[in-house]
């Protein structure tokens, strides 16, 4: 069965592209390189033994779109996962993020809606909860304004799925929330390969740990929690890739009860920022060169996962403890830049 994965070369798309392929998917890739490399197609295929189909193109040229659709008019089931994702580049760029991240989702929605029958896995985030008012959060908690541009294309595009399936039943969709996702194959041959300056915690200590960056700041510690750093949901990449699998098979088998869903995909269990530190240390056997600077503004106290529908609906279970998902980074961390 041939699915479209978009975005496919990225962190969270490559790891899943090696998950579809082990269960004996046909994968076709597209990705503009944008925020990926090529090379990761061979670290794929030293994986599972099979190179992805790929093709290299910008989903933001429509006709390019439906070009691609005709050519592959045998997909099942499309994953999409190319999106911008920097918060504060959103910011300063809003057209650009909703383009990209609304533009292309449309593109693809039309697409689907001419085939008829279709199943489509949309990459979302906890970010559409902000602060939730309790914990850990479920699906049902509500969603709150968005923070930033970032943040509202993955409300405006849930909410843009949702009414297309409302009008659509032939189209199937699932909506998978995010925590926070880190770590890297456990093969060395995929990890996350950010571009410039990490702005995300784990690989900022990775970079630091390995000399890469001077210091880790750690964005305030006078923040209502045990230790006063803030705390977050953090799931293994691999871990989270496998419930993509778990969510487009429960499409393919009609399982799914409505035909719009959403998941949380976390752990259910909250760490703070001095505990992946502490997760890293030990690890790694290193000491983090780390100092206490104010807040990042727009930060949230604490976000984690109420796992309950996704164990029990999707039959999914996140199985890597935070010290497996350190130790991964770690390991993808020391082979990248012994290699550059
Ligand atoms: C951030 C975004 C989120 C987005 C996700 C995508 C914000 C507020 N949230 O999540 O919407 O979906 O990235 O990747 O930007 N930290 C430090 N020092 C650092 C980096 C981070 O102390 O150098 C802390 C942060 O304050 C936070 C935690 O580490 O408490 C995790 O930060 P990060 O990795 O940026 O993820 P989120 O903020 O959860």
């Amino acid at each position: 069965m041939k699915i479209l994965v978009t975005g496919g070369l990225g962190f969270i798309g490559s790891h899943t592209v090696v998950e579809l392929q082990n269960e004996g998917f046909e994968v076709v890739v597209v990705d503009n390189l944008s925020n990926s490399s090529i090379d990761v197609l061979d670290g794929i295929k030293s994986i599972t033994g099979k190179k992805p189909i790929f093709e290299e193109f910008d989903l933001r040229e429509k006709p390019k779109v439906q070009a691609f659709f005709q050519k592959h008019d045998d997909i099942a089931g499309v994953i999409h996962f190319a999106a911008s994702k920097a918060v504060g580049e959103s910011v300063e760029k809003p057209l650009q993020y909703y383009e990209n991240n609304l533009g292309v989702l449309v593109y693809i929605l039309q697409e689907l809606k001419k085939k008829g029958e279709a199943s489509f896995i949309f990459s979302s985030s906890c970010t559409v909860y902000g602060q939730a008012d309790t914990m850990p959060i479920t699906e049902a908690a509500p969603v709150k304004p968005a923070e930033s541009p970032y943040g509202n294309t993955k409300q405006v595009g849930e909410e843009i799925i949702r009414d297309t399936c409302k009008v659509n039943q032939d189209l199937n969709a699932i909506a998978l929330r995010y925590f926070n996702p880190i770590g890297a194959h456990p093969s060395g041959k995929i990890g996350e390969l950010p571009i410039g300056v990490p702005q995300n915690l784990v690989p900022f200590i990775t970079q630091t740990g390995i000399g890469l960056r001077e210091q880790l700041s750690v964005f305030g510690d006078d923040y209502p929690t045990d230790d006063g750093t803030c705390i977050r949901d953090y799931i293994h990449v691999v871990d989270l890739a496998k419930a993509h699998v778990a969510a487009l098979q429960r499409l393919l088998a009609s399982k799914n009860e409505t035909n719009y869903e959403v998941f949380n995909l976390g752990t259910g269990k909250g760490s703070s920022v001095l505990e992946v530190i502490q997760s890293f240390e030990r690890v790694s056997g290193k000491k983090l060169n780390y100092k206490i600077v104010d807040r990042r503004p727009g930060d949230i106290v604490q976000a984690y996962a109420d796992t309950k529908k996704a164990n029990e609906v999707l039959g999914w279970k996140a199985k890597s403890s935070l010290d497996d998902a350190m130790k991964s980074a770690w390991e993808w961390e020391k082979i990248v830049r012994s290699s550059s």
